[in-house]
């Protein structure tokens, strides 16, 4: 049967996240497999505006799997949300003949998609982004990475901590979503973790914690802080002056969106690459790829965009209990 699309485009958009390169990779490759032609276009929405689009063979997608970033890079554009440039930008596609869209990124960025699909483009979303905040799914591409170097990070801090006798405040990236936080809070063992979803500013209860810890002998009391909440610097000052505990604050930042893919990213967003070159060969539209109970599937985006999504209650009870076990 003939492919529903006859020329591809692929592109990333929003924060960068470690495994997109691998689901670039694999869009060119399983697109040009199914015959089609398949074109990158560079920095986003943006680039897409400027008409930056290149052509892609296999050999342009060579020995991009093991690196982290994007090889099209990526960009925020504001405009994008008008109608007008919309319609402009779903003209340029079709210039250049590309009837299907790949879009990597996240929910702000499957926006632009479902759009461009209202002026007749056919589209697949990819959910990109380190903070695993989409909620038609359980896995995003880069998260596994991110949260692997963000608890690396936290045990050199903690070496240093113990020896000292601090109290340390890591601050972790996820936007408004407390994933990575929770995550870390979990493999790190943490004293204490402050989730958006769940902190409720009591600074207070968080002293006489510490100090409760340091009369049970704790040598030293990682607290992670999720972006959300942020102010970990002055959250130290503060902390130090109520406990008179030496009190350090790390700001964990861009680290943890750079970085050579886990294989899990690799596989994963291998998988949903490919996956996004079939759907479009199917002649699918509007449709965002995700993993869900052991499978990857493909939803609507209109139905994905109204979707909601909370931290694991069971998890965030467990974090708090087995790090203060004394
Ligand atoms: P993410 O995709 O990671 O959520 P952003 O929210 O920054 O990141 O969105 C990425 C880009 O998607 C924006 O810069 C903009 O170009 C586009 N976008 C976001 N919201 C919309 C919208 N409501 N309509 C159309 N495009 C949008
Ligand atoms: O969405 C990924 C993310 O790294 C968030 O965790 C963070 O809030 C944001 O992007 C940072 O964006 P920027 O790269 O613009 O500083």
């Amino acid at each position: 049967m003939a492919n529903a699309v006859k020329t591809i485009g692929v592109l990333t958009s929003g924060g960068d996240a470690p495994g997109m390169n691998a689901a670039i990779r694999a869009v060119v490759r399983e697109g040009l497999a199914n015959g089609c032609t398949v074109k990158g276009i560079r920095r986003g929405y943006s680039g897409l505006l400027e008409e930056e689009i290149i052509d892609m063979d296999a050999h342009s997608v060579s020995d991009i799997i093991s690196r982290g970033g994007t090889i099209l890079q990526t960009a925020r554009c504001p405009e994008f949300v008008q109608p007008e440039v919309q319609k402009k930008a779903a003209g340029i596609l079709k210039d250049h003949g590309i009837d299907g869209l790949v879009v990597i990124g996240g929910d702000g960025s499957y926006r632009g998609a479902q759009k461009l699909s209202h002026y007749g483009i056919n589209t697949i979303g990819l959910p990109g982004t380190i903070d695993l905040d989409i909620a038609c799914t359980e896995y995003t591409i880069g998260f596994d990475t991110a949260v692997n170097t963000a608890m690396e990070a936290i045990d050199k801090v903690r070496d240093t901590s113990t020896s000292h006798e601090r109290c340390s405040i890591v601050e972790v990236m996820g936007r408004g979503a407390g994933y990575i936080a929770l995550w870390c809070g979990i493999a790190n063992g943490a004293e204490d973790v402050l989730l958006p979803e769940k902190y409720n500013y009591d600074e207070q209860e968080l002293v006489n914690h510490i100090i409760s810890g340091r009369k049970h002998g704790k040598q030293h009391h990682i607290i992670i802080n999720a972006e959300g909440i942020g102010h970990s610097t002055s959250m130290a000052k503060r902390i130090e002056a109520a406990t008179g505990i030496e009190t350090r604050a790390t700001i964990l930042g861009h680290m943890q969106r750079g970085g050579s893919p886990t294989c899990k990213d690799r596989v994963y967003a291998s998988t949903m690459g490919a996956l996004a070159a079939d759907l479009l060969c199917e002649g699918k539209t509007n449709r965002v790829v995700g993993y869900q109970h052991g499978e990857f599937v493909d939803v609507d985006i209109d139905e994905a965009l109204a979707m909601t999504k909370g931290l694991d209650e069971y998890q965030v009870k467990i974090c708090q209990s087995l790090g203060n076990a004394y």
